[in-house]
């Protein structure tokens, strides 16, 4: 083992690529000797973890590998790992033949057998890392992403997922409250738990165990000592029983802001989508977690101009937006992916300009509604997670319900709950004084 190589990773998309770079850069240091660095020019080996999830990235990768192979230093590999590794395989090498290795979104524990070996290619869909324990990560941050399923079961028509990472697989419990353990024994106070699909956990291990549920590992997970925080991604509102939110509502230790990807408003849609419930399904699900939480914000992912979306549709979606009142709202135009079902409805596309015109109307009025909802806030008292300090002495950190706020400070806050006072606000986010 050589000492002193440095490793370069670039990571797009969504928090389970996150993770796995995490992962990536612990097995490499661990088994190969890498240490990070976040200069290209100094790198040994340069990663891009890729998202394949909408056309844009995909397109934008190859002219950056191209940009990294003209940055590199002489002699330096270059790695192409996650969900574009997944369904490009080799056709990566063959369109940039300065690309080393691929290694797809379920083939992370492979890396390190892979980062010598010029040529290689490695994406398996069926290749099961449910039971390998990654190398720790030696980060000191006081948020960890810990991955609880790999894969997603779902068949949503869009979406290109279940082919870039496989059929879903549940972590062992008792190996993922190790892994949280072991986070807050290295200084982590919250936790993220990932999967594509998390409150269906527990369907099906690789050791074939009895089932288990969402709901039982969040109280598993909320007994670990020193853990403050937990929180969860992406959860699917078709399996939001009421056990679950029950759970969320009364177990202190989680977040209360809660993703509720909508997609769409329309049922129509929907049952195009395949997302499994209905306009009527989504609202009641919410009123009952607003029911239930008090201060509950609410985050969403909503597609528009899906193909057939008609105008009374797309005012479906609008109408939720209205009713719901998301505190936040990640929009997406739809875009055509290649073996998703929705490829078939190529006939219904919607034109681009009105897949844009919906995507403006739907963030004008989601900022008006921020506009409002925001100013009252000031004045009032929030408690908040430290989390970091800027160069400008500001420290950043979240309130329960994930409001990130800043305020003047040092580091002796960091990783500590503070009570701060509200003196002004943005769409998203807070400013304060802390006061105690
Ligand atoms: N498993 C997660 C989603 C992962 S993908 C879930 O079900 O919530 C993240 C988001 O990307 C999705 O929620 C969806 O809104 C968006 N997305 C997925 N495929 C898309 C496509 N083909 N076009 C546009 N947006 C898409
Ligand atoms: Fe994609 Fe649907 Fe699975 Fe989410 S639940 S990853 S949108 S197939
Ligand atoms: Fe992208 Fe793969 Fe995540 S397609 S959103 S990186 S699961």
């Amino acid at each position: 083992m050589s000492e002193n190589k440095k490793l370069f990773i670039q990571t797009l998309g969504c928090q389970m690529n996150d993770t796995d770079s995490v992962h990536i850069q612990a097995e490499l240091e661990k088994h190969k000797g890498y240490t990070a660095t976040d200069k290209l020019e100094d790198a040994d080996l340069i990663i891009i973890n890729t998202c394949s999830v909408r056309e844009k990235p995909v397109s934008k990768l190859f002219s950056e590998i191209g940009q990294f192979n003209k940055k590199k230093k002489e002699g330096a590999k270059i790695g192409v790992c996650g969900c574009t590794a997944s369904h490009l395989g080799k056709d990566i090498i063959k369109r940039a033949p300065y690309v080393d290795f691929v290694v797809g979104a379920r083939n992370i524990s492979k890396i390190k057998d892979v980062v010598d070996v010029k040529g290689a290619v490695e994406i398996s869909i069926d290749n099961d890392e449910s039971m390998y324990e990654f190398a720790s990560a030696n980060t000191n941050r006081y948020r960890v992403g810990v991955n609880i399923s790999v894969g997603c079961d779902k068949k949503c028509t869009y979406c290109i997922v279940p082919s870039t990472r496989g059929e879903e697989i549940s972590i062992p419990p008792e190996m993922i409250v190790n892994e949280v353990q072991k986070a807050v024994n290295n200084g982590a106070v919250e936790v993220m738990l990932l999967g594509q699909n998390v409150n269906s956990y527990g369907r099906r291990f690789s050791d074939g165990r009895e089932k288990y549920t969402f709901t039982r590992l969040l109280q598993d997970v909320s007994k670990v000592e020193g853990l403050k925080r937990i929180r969860f991604t992406s959860p699917h509102p078709l399996h939001m029983d009421d056990e679950f939110i029950e759970e969320f509502a009364k177990n202190e230790k989680i977040s209360k802001c809660i993703h509720m990807p909508l997609q769409s408003g329309s049922t129509e849609v929907l049952k195009s989508m395949k997302r499994g419930y209905t306009k009527e399904w989504f609202l009641n699900r919410a009123a009952k977690m607003r029911q239930l939480v008090p201060n509950l914000r609410i985050t969403t992912d909503i597609i528009v101009a899906f193909p057939g979306e008609t105008h009374e549709d797309f005012l479906d979606t609008l109408d939720v937006v209205n009713q719901v009142k998301f505190d936040q709202i990640f929009n997406f135009k739809y875009s055509p992916r290649p073996g998703t079902e929705a490829l078939n409805m190529a006939d219904k596309e919607i034109p681009d300009e009105i897949g844009s015109a919906r995507l403006t109307e739907l963030i004008e009025l989601h900022k008006r509604y921020l506009e409002e909802s925001m100013p009252p806030l000031i004045g009032s008292t929030v408690n908040v997670l430290i989390e970091s300090l800027k160069p400008n002495g500001e420290v950043t950190g979240y309130t329960d319900n994930y409001l990130q706020v800043f305020a003047k400070g040092s580091d002796e806050y960091l990783g500590k709950f503070v009570d701060v006072k509200v003196t002004d606000v943005t769409r998203t986010a807070l400013k304060g004084e802390i006061i105690s």
